[in-house]
């Protein structure tokens, strides 16, 4: 694997490390503010990120490249409201939709087809991922944050959190 494609995949897979602990912080946030339903969903979810994680890791190894850990800023731990908190989570995985299809670009411009072919499953988890969070924050905003809408928010989030379990 081409050194430059190495290095950016090792910044993805930093990326991704970061997302799994942003979304700790945020079940952290839940668990601790009432919503012990949104916090199993990003409980899961940040599993779900250190899968990604895991599979850029082992794909770099796989083709004679060395993993690298990167250093980690603390992700924000304090938010206003869970309309706040979700909002930055769609904001986040935007970022991350740019960060991978910035490396697929890479990928073509190096000629490096099978990372390219690798990434194609990324390219299709983020369509899902921003579908995903684009109708939790929706619907946040339609039924507003009152204490009855919260509770039946919390309870949607809780049953995804189980539809989603087996997702890598
Ligand atoms: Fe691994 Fe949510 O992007």
């Amino acid at each position: 694997m081409k050194k430059v494609i190495e290095d950016a995949l090792n910044a993805q897979i930093e990326k991704e490390e970061y997302s799994s602990r942003f979304y700790l912080a945020g079940a952290i946030w839940c668990e601790t503010h009432g919503l012990p339903g949104a916090a199993k969903f990003l409980y899961a979810h940040s599993e779900e990120e250190r899968m990604h994680m895991l599979k850029i890791i082992s794909f770099v190894n796989d083709r004679g490249g060395v993993s690298k850990l990167g250093a980690m800023e603390k992700p924000r731990q304090e938010f206003e409201s869970l309309e706040e908190l979700f909002t930055k989570i769609k904001d986040h995985e935007v970022f991350i939709t740019n960060s991978i299809n910035e490396l697929y670009g890479l990928t073509i411009q190096e000629k490096d087809y099978t990372t390219g072919n690798f990434l194609q499953w990324f390219i299709s988890e983020q369509i899902e991922e921003e579908s995903t969070f684009n109708n939790i924050l929706d619907k946040i905003k339609l039924v507003g944050e009152s204490n009855i809408s919260l509770f039946h928010i919390d309870k949607e989030l809780e049953a995804m959190a189980g539809a989603n379990n087996n997702l890598g």
